[in-house]
């Protein structure tokens, strides 16, 4: 039977109140101390920082339901890497989204622009992140686990770009194991699996340092002018300076780029005097990255230029919301898969994913939509989260869009209703004696991709995070969301 849709947590619940007050009190302080933090939205100061919410107790996962999306990250990679590669996939992809949706737009004009002009810098350099719910109440995926409900792993996306939280996703862990440790049972830290998020993403950077081949070179991260999310930037410079103290890593903004970039007759890419040999977005993914012309052109330079991009612009444009929903139509993971199992391996994890385009299925999803709108989730070209539109609010939104050029900017997904995991919420301002939450979790699998057309040099996994947020929020972003960190407790079966 598989009519259980909780999942057991790691230690028995509740926590005595005295015991409680306690473990949260010397954890938060644990968090601060570590670095598991973000910048205050409400009362910014570039001086201070808070702790990022965080679940006290890890969630629990099934051993053999973890490694198996572990396990595919490579094939994921290596599927997104030949889309990317692909111009005419891409452009039927995206050929109505960006008539109508001018960031897309934009991002295409670049792309089009150095394809035409000729790629000076074959080598792309993907740090991405798979994200996937376990959607529960599938009966096909047998739990060996009689505690554990039957659960398969769905993706909820795809993130090419400023893949977030290489840091925040060990420290999660790392608050979590002190947790398990201040209750005295250290024999449950052994659940807890490696995550080596941050070396991983670091070292990706550096083979494309290497590659790039010039030793005086530099490390450009491009950053928003406010970094709230400031330690899952930094701890990437810190560790990238503790491998490599020979190596500088600088960080700015699109628009000092547009003032102080320069490529010479031989592409080279210098910012304030400093070859760059590898660029790092951790902004150009929103269109308020760009307030101006100036930041479409500073791009623009840097895509033209022989730096090694992370990522190029065709991994931007792969990892769009429309490039995925198209790669769940058939035949389309089969193009570029050849062989099947890994095609099997990648379409099990797909929901319905429909677009909105003025044609027959269109019409169907927006029929359906209006329907149900509760077991959809409606979604724009956007990253970043908090863009997304969901149960009852669909209905008003399509109402309004249906016979509008914008619809074919948007996706359908079907929604993911994941397992519920019981545990303590810690947050800042929060109580020192919170109340047990009902939560659902949202796992993060980080990857290395390196490669240019022909070849595919370097392609792995590198490690995890997770997510959790209160079971009836919509979004669970940690910086823009409801979310909190979180990380998985293996069980076995
Ligand atoms: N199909 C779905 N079912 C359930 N929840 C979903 C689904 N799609 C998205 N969500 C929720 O909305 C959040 C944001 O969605 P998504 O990841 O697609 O947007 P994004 O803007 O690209 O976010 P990110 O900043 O994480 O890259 C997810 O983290 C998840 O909590
Ligand atoms: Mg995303």
């Amino acid at each position: 039977m598989c009519s259980v849709s909780v999942t057991p947590t790691c230690v028995p619940l509740p926590l005595p109140d005295q015991q409680l007050k306690d473990l949260v009190r010397k954890t938060r302080d644990w968090a601060i101390l570590h670095g598991a933090s973000m910048r205050s939205r409400r009362n910014f100061s570039e001086d201070s920082i808070q702790f990022a919410p965080f679940n006290l107790f890890p969630s629990t996962f099934l051993k053999k339901d973890f490694q198996k999306v572990v396990d595919v990250q490579a094939t994921f990679q290596e599927l997104i890497h030949k889309v990317a590669h692909d111009g005419e996939f891409l452009r039927k992809c995206l050929k109505d989204t960006i008539q109508v949706d001018e960031f897309t737009g934009n991002l295409f004009k670049i792309y089009e622009t150095v394809q035409k002009e000729g790629i000076v810098q074959p080598l792309n350099l993907g740090l991405f992140r798979c994200d996937y719910m376990l959607e529960s109440g599938n009966a096909k995926n047998q739990s060996s686990h009689e505690n554990y409900p039957c659960c398969c792993w769905k993706q909820v996306e795809y993130n090419t770009i400023a893949s977030g939280f290489g840091w925040l996703g060990p420290i999660s862990a790392a608050i979590q194991r002190y947790a398990l440790q201040e209750l005295g049972d250290l024999k449950r830290l052994e659940n807890l699996p490696e995550n080596n998020a941050l070396d991983g993403l670091c070292e990706g950077m550096l083979e494309a340092w290497k590659a790039y081949g010039n030793p005086e070179a530099i490390i450009l991260f491009i950053i928003e002018n406010i970094s709230y999310n400031i330690a899952d930037q930094r701890f990437h410079e810190f560790r990238l300076r503790e491998l490599r103290p020979d190596i500088k890593v600088v960080r700015k903004t699109l628009t000092e780029i547009s003032d102080r970039g320069r490529i010479s007759s031989t592409k080279t890419f210098t910012i304030d005097e400093d070859e760059v040999a590898v660029v790092y977005f951790r902004a150009g993914y929103e269109p308020n990255h760009y307030p101006s012309k100036a930041e479409w052109d500073a791009r623009l330079l840097i895509e033209r230029s022989k730096a090694i991009k992370c990522p190029t612009i065709q991994y931007h444009l792969a990892g769009t919301k429309k490039v995925q929903q198209e790669l769940s139509k058939p035949g389309a993971v089969e193009y570029f898969l050849k062989d099947t199992n890994k095609v099997n391996a990648v379409r099990e994890l797909f929901v319905g994913l429909y677009g909105l385009d003025f044609d027959e299925s269109g019409d169907q999803a927006i029929e359906m939509a209006l329907r149900n709108p509760e077991r959809y989730v409606l979604k724009p070209q956007r990253e970043g989260g908090g863009n997304n539109i969901y149960g009852t609010d669909i209905k008003d939104a399509i109402l309004n869009m249906k016979d509008k050029m914008e619809r074919t900017a948007w996706i359908l997904m079907e929604r993911i209703f994941p397992p519920i995991t019981r545990g303590y919420l810690i947050r800042p301002g929060g109580s020192n004696l919170p109340p047990i939450s009902e939560m659902v979790s949202e796992m993060g699998i980080f990857g290395v991709i390196f490669g240019d057309s022909e070849n595919i040099l370097v392609n792995r996994q590198v490690g995890h995070m997770l997510r959790t947020k209160t079971s009836t929020a919509n979004e669970g972003g940690v910086a823009a969301g409801d979310g909190a960190l979180d990380s998985p407790y293996l069980l076995d079966c």
